[in-house]
């Protein structure tokens, strides 16, 4: 496993390695606090052979003033262990100083406004810092397939549309929300929960699959919405910032709300926590 913490040596590295490469190269990007989530992405990418590189930068033009850019988890000691464990192939691990740097602040993708919807309404700083930083992992690996987890698909959309619209030559891929056994999916911030604020948010995935059968069951979908976010407050959550039907394109969904998926983010005191299911 090859480590390399700078834009000049990992592409030092890569032009030697590339024409020798028989395998295509995959990327994950990753803001490191390592779960299974991450590694289902690296094990789907092993499946298909792939040269494996993972990024591990927690990207501060992601966060909003008031989130947790400071207190983020960081645990690269026992992340490289894990990543090691899967054999994958290119660690990158740049630094501030080296990879944010030179900003592309002022560009704002216009994804059709995917970014101001859902999270980017109470987030309007991350969308675009996450293009930011992508595009420039991007830009320096040249991967031909990048994956990104199901649990933050507005953001997987998001990357894919700008792919699309920038012409870069590389497929997006999918891999699936993973779980704990109680139906909580995994996040590197369910660090933060207490013992008490767990027990409360394996209510998140609970709702959205109870919503999922009463929607198909044919319930009034705005009185619906409306009462099942009551019943999260009054289970424990602090604020519901969304609980909405969108079209896989992230459209407005229309009855019988085919390919369309419910979205949730929601607060347990500091903590925020998102998931979405199809219908
Ligand atoms: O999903 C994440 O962890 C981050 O948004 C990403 C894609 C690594 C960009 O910093």
């Amino acid at each position: 496993m090859i480590i390399k913490k700078t834009i000049k040596s990992v592409q030092k590295y890569l032009n030697n390695k590339k024409p020798k490469l028989i395998n295509k190269i995959a990327f994950i990007p990753t803001m490191g606090a390592l779960h299974e989530g991450h590694l289902s992405l690296i094990k789907l990418a092993k499946e298909r052979q792939y040269f494996i590189i993972v990024s591990i930068y927690v990207n501060p033009s992601q966060f909003d003033p008031n989130e947790d850019f400071s207190n983020y988890p960081r645990t690269l000691r026992t992340d490289l262990a894990k990543l090691k464990k899967l054999s994958v192939d290119l660690i990158f691990t740049p630094k501030i100083d080296d990879i944010s740097k030179y900003t592309f602040k002022k560009m704002k993708y216009s994804t059709f406004g995917i970014e101001n919807k859902l999270c980017g309404r109470f987030r309007p700083h991350h969308f675009p810092g996450v293009a930011e930083i992508v595009l420039k992992f991007l830009s320096i690996l040249k991967p031909e397939v990048i994956y990104l987890g199901q649990k933050d698909y507005q953001q997987f959309f998001y990357l894919k549309r700008i792919i699309e619209q920038t012409n870069l030559p590389m497929k997006v891929k999918m891999g699936k929300t993973i779980r704990e056994n109680s139906g909580l999916a995994l996040s590197s911030r369910n660090k933060y929960l207490s013992k008490d604020d767990h027990e409360i948010s394996v209510h998140l995935y609970k709702t959205l699959k109870e919503t999922r059968l009463l929607i198909k069951n044919g319930l009034n979908l705005s009185s619906l919405l409306k009462k099942q976010k009551k019943k999260l407050l009054k289970i424990g959550f602090t604020k519901i910032d969304y609980l909405e039907v969108k079209r896989n394109d992230l459209k407005t969904s229309t009855k019988p709300h085919k390919k369309s998926r419910i979205f949730i983010a929601a607060h347990i005191n500091d903590v925020r926590l998102i998931d979405n299911i199809l219908i």
